[in-house]
């Protein structure tokens, strides 16, 4: 295949990042040229009722999306979205810009079809994206997935969640919650009881002010454990939330091809692609064994037709995707 034999090969004489930006901002440009959006469209994407599905009140096309973090501004979302994916996650996105963990800061782990990212949520702010979802085309289902900024204290997270939320609620078709990238100082121990319930109540109460409902999610860490994520769902069930998206990056290094030089060199990060596949299965089933309507999207890992259909099998609704891209 062209790709395979030779964009990718190109791709790989880059650093990952450099490779990132190039091949979405092609793919974006590319695009523009008229009626190959509507061939794109035709090739990729597959329309069919038993693909439809009703989640958290919204009506997918099918249940395939591009996870958080590909598209961190909103910039791509619609050439994406003609690759045939059902739904999109924009973000992470922070009230302010900023830069986010010095480069280099993504890395391939081509031994294990995996990365390692510390990106640290470098992004344009929620002001940024807001301008760019006023122009958002009818029928494409978006979501919007938050965070707070490095400088921001935990003590005052919640207000850069508010200030995320309350911005962006006319413009997206549901709510992300990211309390669980491991590249933002302290940001994975809001997912702790206290914080956690706190900046649930908070978000619902400020759904509830809303003339519209939209779903709210929680993304948590393959990191926690089983008493953890109990936690976790009892906390989700009194507040209100809608559901869980499980898994973000691991920090776990446990069982990897590539050797230990290489990955120590590479240092810390989150770690996503194929490793994380089993562990992201494993909490998908925990988390449907416990809770057994709770709308779940399953992410981590999934490379293949085989690993979307064990991850819907395993109780998901709806799936992710971004490594295996
Ligand atoms: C991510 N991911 C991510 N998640 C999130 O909620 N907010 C974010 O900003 C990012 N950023 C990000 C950047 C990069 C470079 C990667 C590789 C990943 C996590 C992503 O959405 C997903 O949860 C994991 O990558 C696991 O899925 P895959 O990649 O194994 O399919």
């Amino acid at each position: 295949m062209l790709y395979q034999n030779l964009i990718k090969p190109i791709l790989f004489l880059f650093p990952a990042e450099k490779a990132h930006h190039i091949s979405t901002s092609l793919f974006k440009l590319i695009n523009r040229i008229p009626l190959v959006s509507s061939i794109n469209k035709s090739i990729f994407r597959y329309e069919h009722a038993d693909l439809k599905k009703s989640v958290f009140g919204i009506d997918f096309p099918n249940p395939i999306g591009l996870a958080a973090g590909f598209d961190k501004d909103g910039q791509y979302y619609k050439s994406m979205a003609s690759l045939g994916f059902g739904f999109v996650e924009i973000g992470t996105v922070t009230p302010v810009a900023q830069d986010g963990n010095p480069q280099p800061r993504l890395f391939r782990l081509p031994e294990d079809k995996a990365l390692i990212n510390r990106m640290g949520f470098n992004n344009q702010g929620v002001d940024a994206m807001v301008e760019r979802l006023k122009r958002r085309p009818k029928g494409l289902i978006v979501g919007g997935n938050i965070g707070k900024n490095k400088i921001t204290p935990n003590e005052n997270a919640i207000n850069d969640y508010d200030i995320c939320f309350n911005k962006l609620y006319p413009y997206v078709d549901y709510f992300v919650l990211n309390v669980s990238s491991p590249n933002t100082p302290n940001l994975r121990s809001l997912q702790d009881k206290e914080p956690l319930n706190a900046l649930l109540q908070h978000v619902d109460q400020l759904r509830n002010l809303q003339a519209h409902y939209k779903p709210i999610l929680l993304k948590i860490a393959p990191d926690l454990n089983n008493d953890q994520i109990d936690d976790v769902l009892d906390i989700v069930n009194r507040n209100n939330i809608d559901g869980i998206i499980a898994t973000n990056t691991t920090i776990s290094r446990a069982d990897l091809n590539t050797p230990e030089s290489k990955i120590e060199n590479i240092g810390p990060g989150g770690l996503s692609g194929k490793p994380l596949f089993e562990r992201s299965l494993e909490v998908v089933s925990y988390l449907r064994s416990k809770a057994p309507n709770l709308p779940i999207i399953g992410v981590g890992g999934i490379s293949t037709p085989e690993n979307a259909l064990e991850m819907l099998k395993a109780g998901a609704d709806l799936i992710q995707i971004y490594s295996g891209m």
